[in-house]
């Protein structure tokens, strides 16, 4: 079977997401390992009740950006996986790691990209009086949620929405579209191409699958 990493820095219903994904068979492939930079992270307990592997990797104990990320290398490495899964992995990663899983590195970022990379991203759409917000899937490059998009999900702002309200929309969006990205990508039909990102040969429009 295809081998998945997954990385994580907090409740991980995305990787919740991925389990269940796997439970019925349908991720393509087997989740090997859960890694978190955070001890206190439920999404560790996630893993252990599904019987994956999970290691905790305190970024804090590292002296700098480049160590910790030398070691996340090295552990993610031991596992030998087709793919690395970032599932709200907070942390921003070097060139160097970016480089070393080019092309099998896939995040989930809640927004419609280009729009709104970073953080606090519900808050600021809600502030800007935004209409419509949502969540990616994407390649992850060397620019910040700049990697290019492989699937989307949007929905609409409703008039009297909250932050909360939002939130509870997005994940559940981001809950349909991760599992199916994956399985693309473990079934090989989701490639990074020179030319950005292919489904079954053929390129993917810049906002990806909607
Ligand atoms: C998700 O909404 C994901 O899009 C976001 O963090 C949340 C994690 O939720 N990721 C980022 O903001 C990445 N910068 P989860 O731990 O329940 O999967």
């Amino acid at each position: 079977a295809r081998r998945v990493v997954v990385l994580i820095s907090g409740n991980g219903s995305n990787l919740q997401a991925l389990i269940d994904a796997q439970s019925f068979d349908e991720l393509g492939g087997e989740i090997v390992a859960v890694i978190s930079n955070k001890a206190d992270a439920h999404g560790l307990q996630r893993a252990r009740d599904a019987g994956i592997d999970a290691v905790v990797l305190p970024h804090d104990e590292y002296e700098s950006r480049d160590a910790f990320d030398g070691a996340l290398i090295k552990v993610i490495e031991r596992h030998e996986p087709d793919l690395v899964v970032l599932a709200g992995f907070m942390r921003i990663l070097t060139p160097r790691f970016v480089h070393r899983f080019h092309g099998r590195l896939l995040n989930i970022h809640p927004s419609l990209l280009p729009a709104y990379r970073g953080l606090d991203t519900h808050k600021r759409v809600l502030a800007d009086g935004g209409e419509e917000h949502g969540a990616s899937v994407h390649f992850v490059t060397e620019e910040l949620d700049g990697g290019p998009v492989v699937m989307q999900a949007a929905l609409k702002i409703r008039p009297g929405d909250s932050e909360e309200s939002v939130v509870e929309r997005i994940h559940a969006r981001e809950h349909l579209i991760y599992p199916i990205a994956v399985r693309w990508f473990l079934e090989g039909r989701l490639q990074l191409g020179p030319d950005g990102p292919t489904l079954d040969g053929m390129a993917l429009p810049p906002q990806g699958m909607r």
